[in-house]
């Protein structure tokens, strides 16, 4: 695919832009050519190119004035910009055209390995901006579907019921009720997470810390979600290493983050598996990837699906399902684990995944103790 993408190349040296056109050519990258500001700007709004290396030191239209009209137009200000500085100590130059919006700067005389090392490295970054663009689109799309949907089935109950089709059969009423009830509770769900992801990321997640017994909250979602493992006859264990295991942390978070964290389990974990809860504390002396200090640890296993390799740093991500669930037919959004995630570090916590591919996976996570003796 990158074999394709295009490059404009900008200098007004011709020695120095056939020397830049090589470089690229030879790493498969198709090379649009501008000697000046002016050519630069034209090109860039109508070829809408991949990426511009933009050269500084060019005379009537420099390239921190080109960048500013690059930055200015809607058409071109979302094209990555690599400026080209004559002097590495120029570090007065370096900041202008980072705050003029450029994201790599390169000093000459140009490196080839360091070149097309920052170009496929914005191209990257570039993409998976792009990738999270259309997941969000499709997730709109999706979510009109979702909330609609089970609102018609509510709908159509409440209709039978405002005709008096109801009235004659107590245990087909009792059904409708029922199938409504379930039906709004489900929309419930998915309207609070949308919510709980639109208020976390407007940095709005509000967290009361209580002391709270944490074999409780667990107890609590367990028990709402044991029919439900049951029904797959999944056998659901809690082991836990104290009797109380008190924490200072938010009840109603913690248990959203246990709940989502049981529920994927449960979710993606096939016929007779099983799935282990265990609460333990640990203890980090030296300082461990950000930790340090006594934690309460809170495991949630399963010999589930798994998840590859490639898809894990992914799956905290917003709206992000993995792949392999294709095979195993089931209903969400994505935000579970982004929810849990954020939670999680708002106490000051962590979260872990471990998994391997068909055969389960652990998620653990971290909440500080924070309880003084
Ligand atoms: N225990 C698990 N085993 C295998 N895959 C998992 C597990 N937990 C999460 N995943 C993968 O991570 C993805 C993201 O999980 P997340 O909870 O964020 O979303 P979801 O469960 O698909 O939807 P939602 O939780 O919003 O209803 C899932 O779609 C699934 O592919
Ligand atoms: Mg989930």
């Amino acid at each position: 695919m990158e074999e394709h993408q295009r490059i404009l190349a900008v200098d007004d040296a011709p020695d120095n832009l056939t020397l830049l056109e090589r470089m690229l050519k030879r790493q498969g990258f198709d090379v649009l050519k501008a000697s000046s500001g002016k050519e630069c700007l034209a090109l860039s709004a109508s070829e809408h190119p991949d990426l511009i290396v933009l050269d500084v030191a060019m005379p009537v239209m420099n390239g921190f004035e080109t960048l500013k009209y690059l930055k200015a137009n809607e058409i071109t200000k979302d094209i990555p910009v690599i400026i080209l500085t004559a002097n590495s100590k120029d570090a007065k130059s370096i900041e202008e055209g980072f705050s003029l919006g450029a994201d790599e700067y390169l000093t000459k005389p140009i490196d080839q390995d360091e070149l097309i090392a920052r170009v496929r490295s914005i191209l990257r970054v570039v993409k998976a901006e792009r990738e999270v663009e259309q997941l969000k689109a499709d997730f709109q799309s999706m979510l009109v579907h979702d909330l609609r949907s089970p609102l018609s089935v509510i709908i159509g109950v409440l209709q039978l019921g405002a005709r008096g089709d109801l009235d004659r059969n107590p245990s087909e009423r009792k059904e409708f009720m029922h199938s409504a009830l379930e039906t709004s509770q489900r929309m419930l769900g998915l309207i609070n997470d949308i919510l709980d992801v639109a208020k976390i990321e407007a940095g709005k997640i509000q967290i009361n810390k209580q002391p709270n017994d944490l074999n409780a909250i667990i107890g609590g979602a367990v028990g709402r979600l044991k029919l439900l493992a049951r029904e797959k006859e999944i056998n659901l264990r809690v082991e836990q290493t104290e009797d109380i295991m008190i924490c200072e942390c938010d009840s109603g978070k913690i248990d959203q983050v246990v709940t989502n964290l049981l529920s994927n389990a449960i979710k993606f974990t096939p016929n007779n598996g099983e799935i282990v809860i265990r609460i333990y504390r640990q203890a980090f002396g030296e300082e461990t990837a950000g930790l340090k200090g006594e934690y309460i640890a809170l495991d949630v296993s399963d010999t589930g699906v798994g998840i590859s390799m490639e898809e894990l740093p992914l799956i905290f991500d917003r709206y992000r399902q993995a792949k392999n669930a294709k095979g195993t037919a089931h209903k969400g959004t994505g935000l579970g684990l982004t929810i849990v995630k954020r939670i999680s570090e708002a106490h000051g916590g962590r979260v872990f995944v471990e998994s391997s591919l068909g055969k389960g996976t652990k998620f653990t996570v971290l909440i500080p103790d924070g309880v003084k003796d």
